[in-house]
């Protein structure tokens, strides 16, 4: 059985950048969803019984893969948002530094994927080998199906935003790429990318 995961902050700590009514919807109703429509679909099929979630990202297709997909994506993506202002530091600044330029133009190169994303979908920072990446994926796809390894995902199905922003996705992305991101989650990311790595190797 899979279940909705705390958030790890309080509903209210975002104040009107995310409101507690967006938090209602989209951790309470949305999330939700994903995960009830998940389990309903596994226990409907014994071949599925004591399937991991990236077990079946792998493998299912269909309504399943739409839910489970949409279950790792949101749980990786409420542990990308802090209601504290970070910035990035340590190896990850200086990778962002030299790949990008500054902090401020890869905020500015999300932006423009996640606004410019058709549909509804997510926009992920990714590392690949030593290089970050900025990637979209649509509808309920998920990174962990293409084996790409993300720092920071972001939402960009209008249910992350309507109520909020209404139509104005821009506004949104803007806002919680300038004061809603644990970039110490993103680093920590990164960190364990390079754990990874080296256990390989040993
Ligand atoms: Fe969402």
């Amino acid at each position: 059985m899979f279940t909705l995961p705390l958030l790890p902050y309080s509903t209210t700590a975002f104040g009107d950048l995310i409101s507690v009514e967006t938090f209602e919807y989209h951790h309470g109703k949305h999330h939700k969803s994903y995960v009830d429509k998940a389990n309903k679909l596994v226990a409907e099929d014994e071949a599925l019984a004591g399937k991991s979630l990236v077990e079946l990202i792998l493998s299912a297709k269909g309504g399943l893969f739409n839910q489970v997909g949409q279950i790792w994506n949101h749980s990786f993506y409420w542990l990308c948002l802090s209601p504290e202002a970070k910035t990035p530091g340590g190896k990850l600044a200086e990778m962002i530094a030299s790949q990008f330029g500054s902090h401020a133009k890869l905020l500015e190169k999300l932006k423009e994927e996640a606004t410019g994303h058709f549909g509804s979908g997510w926009t992920a920072l990714l590392i690949d080998g030593e290089r970050l990446q900025v990637k979209s994926y649509h509808d309920a796809d998920c990174p962990v199906k293409h084996g790409d390894t993300p720092l920071l995902i972001l939402d960009v199905w209008e249910h992350a935003y309507y109520v909020d922003y209404r139509n104005n996705r821009a506004a949104h992305i803007e806002a919680i790429l300038d004061k809603a991101i644990d970039w110490d989650f993103v680093a920590l990311n990164l960190d364990r990318k390079g754990t990874e790595r080296a256990d390989q190797k040993g």
